[in-house]
């Protein structure tokens, strides 16, 4: 039996990295190979001399200040931090900020801590820049749908410029969490429902934010999120518990973290939910002996806000001193607003309960990323770089350009889509078309309303002079009256083709946004349905946080986009692609049901003994609806067509430790310059432990001009073919595994392989 280190994203990462392999241990019944670990630690600087000053500045430090290290306290929403914030840093009890923003407000705190506390021992100021700090990418769900690694690295690259010139030092960002399930409205901040395409764009962003330094005047540190289990909150509800086999843990909920520790993110925060009894904020096994035994990872964990404080509530500790021990205990280095460790923690070192040595262990973690942050030789934000910075068109172009890349084509129902420029009218309804706060998305930094460019103006300035563009809000986004309607109708009636703009507000998706429905809110749908029955050719724009059930649209009306929350440069991104200067090439990160009822649903599930077969009512069904998704997970259309053809593999047999090519064309048989997104996927047959229908190991997307072909080469290796077998060791287990190579996790090229001993 071949035992290995499971890694990802060989698949996508030819053009980046390459990842460092070694081989750790080797037996004869065993190899343990280290796959993707980081190659090198975050920072140039030689690390023994930043353990020497970390080990001379503690030995000076006071338990007061040692605890001081551990405390983050918060600013106010608009950055400014708060008049009892001077003393406190003057006297070393606080180690970081979050909120606090804007190069001059930092440089206030930071001066305080650099020239007045006894150590001087700079601050960190951390932001939740998640899509852009000023400039704001689509959501994050929404970077993920474009499947294109390079382009979100850029996105976190801008974000992190123009973060640190307004004196942010550390993004609360990526959030890796996978997430099945779209009541979950924090299914918008991650990477949607797969632990692969989740690992690759986790790395990309830690890239981005990070670089390969992150002491950088361009760069953050970055904090991976929310670890972990936090996106399998029961009945989509957030904060909710969280039940997860170790396997499912290990297989689905992990590799994104794992895939963000060794691109080298320098801190992870753990999460709120309950994990299997025992919350993340306080569990061993995953903050211990999985991210600090297994991944060897040396950065620090920051708890989520109040979340250590909530392991009372969670029932886990008696009181407030308990909650302290049990998350210092199990490796939570800094507090997040609540103040239980500078309460508590003297009394439990006086009263034996727990070791200065966990203490020190902890500030040592925090200290080493504020050295690697260069903080100690340059504390300050540079407030004439901040003004140059923020917002530059070049921020904004690339902003469009990953808005238009993100953007998935669910139907185009007789080519309807491109539009022609010189349409005689054309009439563009609906309560987000000409809105800017929303476009922004939840999480938008310090992103302005104000910045944004609407649908609306953005299908204005694409058109020519001879095009009339009509418009209607028709309905607000969930009023319970419609009172625009009429309006709405009369003209579309007037009109070539309606544009109907409907979806979600910013704030229906995000932390504490979980929704019980996944309908169009408000009356939305019926305003869709009277454009649709003017019969005048319809197109919907879809702008949302989460899959929705849109059934009846997908039904009806001939051409729907799923634009997301695209951001501050939504309108000029969308207007490319309604009118062609774009093809779509977005593909779906997470599965789209029918309706509610059928969550969670997701492509990489497990068959059953009795798969669904229409004329046997004993098999796996629902009486009163489907069990295909509306649309699958890698799915998205495009305006042009691909074909793929001459699949090939290197071996049809091959060992465990063995590595195969699998190679495709794909060939643009259509009219138009497009991408498409070859995905490669496996099943493996018949195992130890029951394997998923398919599994995600591999995309790559193509741009190719009509009638261009080109060949693409994945390479699957023990990392791909690998599992956790019933003693939850990562194995290749002989036998047979089909291999499909496709345009989405439906259909697609088959051939087989064989693993042998
Ligand atoms: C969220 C985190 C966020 C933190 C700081 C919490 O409520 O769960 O994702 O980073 O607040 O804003």
């Amino acid at each position: 039996m071949i035992a290995l280190r499971p890694s990802s994203d060989r698949n996508v990462a030819k053009r980046s990295r390459s990842w460092g392999r070694m081989i750790r241990g080797l037996s004869l019944m065993s190899v343990v190979l280290l796959v993707g670990m980081p190659v090198s630690p975050q920072s140039p600087r030689p690390a023994d001399e930043i353990e020497r000053k970390v080990e001379a500045l503690l030995r000076q430090m006071t338990l007061e200040e040692k605890l001081g290290q551990l405390q983050m306290l918060d600013g106010d929403a608009d950055g400014s931090y708060r008049p009892e914030h001077l003393d406190l840093v003057r006297r070393g009890l606080v180690g970081a900020f979050l909120n606090v923003r804007g190069a001059r407000r930092v440089n206030e705190l930071q001066r305080i801590a650099v020239e007045e506390s006894r150590l001087k021992i700079p601050l960190l100021f951390g932001f939740d820049v998640l899509h852009g700090y000023r400039t704001i990418f689509p959501v994050p769900l929404g970077e993920a749908s474009s499947w294109d690694p390079e382009a979100v690295e850029r996105a976190a690259h801008i974000a992190a410029t123009e973060a640190r010139a307004a004196g942010v030092t550390w993004t609360f960002a990526p959030m890796v969490d996978i997430a099945r399930d779209p009541r979950w409205g924090r299914i918008v901040e991650g990477s949607g429902e797969d632990p692969y395409l989740g690992s690759v764009m986790a790395r990309a962003r830690v890239r981005g934010f990070q670089g390969h330094d992150y002491s950088a005047p361009d760069r953050v540190l970055a904090c991976a999120k929310h670890f972990v289990g936090y996106g399998a909150a029961e009945g989509g509800r957030d904060y909710n518990t969280t039940d997860l086999s170790e396997r499912t843990l290990r297989e689905v909920y992990l590799p994104p973290f794992r895939a963000a520790v060794e691109a080298g993110v320098g801190t992870i925060m753990s999460a709120f939910n309950d994990l299997n009894g025992i919350p993340a904020s306080a569990n061993p096994l995953t903050l211990r002996t999985i991210l600090r035994g297994e991944w060897t990872f040396d950065g620090f964990v920051l708890s989520d806000y109040t979340a250590i404080e909530e392991l009372i509530a969670h029932g886990l500790a008696a009181d407030g001193a308990e909650a302290a021990r049990l998350a210092l205990d199990a490796g939570v280095d800094m507090e997040m607003v609540s103040r239980l460790y500078a309460r508590h923690v003297p009394h439990l070192i006086k009263e034996g309960k727990l070791s200065m040595a966990a203490v020190d262990e902890a500030v040592r973690r925090v200290l080493r990323v504020k050295f690697r942050l260069g903080l100690f030789e340059r504390p300050y934000a540079d407030e004439a770089r901040e003004r140059a910075l923020v917002l530059r068109p070049e921020h904004r172009a690339a902003a469009r350009g990953i808005a238009a890349r993100s953007i998935v084509l669910l139907k185009n129902d007789g080519g309807l889509l491109p539009l022609g420029k010189n349409l005689r009218s054309l009439a563009v309804i609906g309560p987000l078309a000409d809105d800017q706060k929303n476009m922004l998305g939840p999480w938008s930094g310090d992103g302005r309303a104000e910045d944004v460019v609407t649908i609306l103006a953005g299908i204005r300035a694409k058109v020519g002079p001879e095009t009339q563009v009509h418009y209607a809000p028709g309905c607000g986004i969930t009023d319970a009256a419609c009172a625009g309607m009429d309006e709405a109708v009369r003209l579309a009636r007037q009109s070539d083709v309606a544009i109907v703009v409907v979806g979600e507000s910013a704030e229906m998706s995000g932390e504490a946004a979980s929704r019980a429905s996944l309908d169009l809110p408000g009356r939305q749908l019926e305003l869709v349905k009277a454009i649709h029955a003017t019969g005048t050719p319809t197109v919907v724009v879809l702008v949302n946080g989460r899959p929705l059930a849109i059934s009846w649209i997908a039904d009806h009306v001939p051409a729907i986009l799923e634009t997301w929350f695209a951001g501050t440069e939504a309108g000029h991104a969308i207007a490319d692609v309604l009118f062609g200067d774009v093809t779509p090439g977005g593909k779906l990160p997470v599965t789209f049901p029918r309706s509610v009822g059928q969550i969670p649903i997701y492509y990489n599930h497990k068959m059953t003994g009795r798969p669904p077969d229409p004329r046997n009512k004993y098999t796996s069904k629902y009486l009163d609806e489907e069990v295909t998704p509306l649309f699958p997970f890698g799915y998205g259309l495009s305006y042009t067509e691909f074909r793929l053809t001459n699949l090939q593999l290197s071996a049809r047999r091959l060992r465990p430790t063995e590595r195969v090519t699998v190679s495709v064309d794909v060939e643009n048989v259509g009219p138009r310059t497009g991408d498409e997104v070859v995905q490669l996927y496996i099943r493996d047959v018949a195992a130890s432990v029951t394997r998923p229908v398919r599994e995600l190991k591999g995309f790559e997307r193509v741009t190719l001009r009509p009638g261009e072909k080109r060949r693409v080469t994945f390479t699957l290796g023990p990392e791909h073919l690998g599992f956790y077998n019933r003693q939850m060791r990562f194995v290749v287990e002989p036998g047979e595994f089909r291999v499909f190579v496709g345009t989405s996790s439906v259909g697609g090229l088959e051939a087989s392989i064989e693993v042998v001993q």
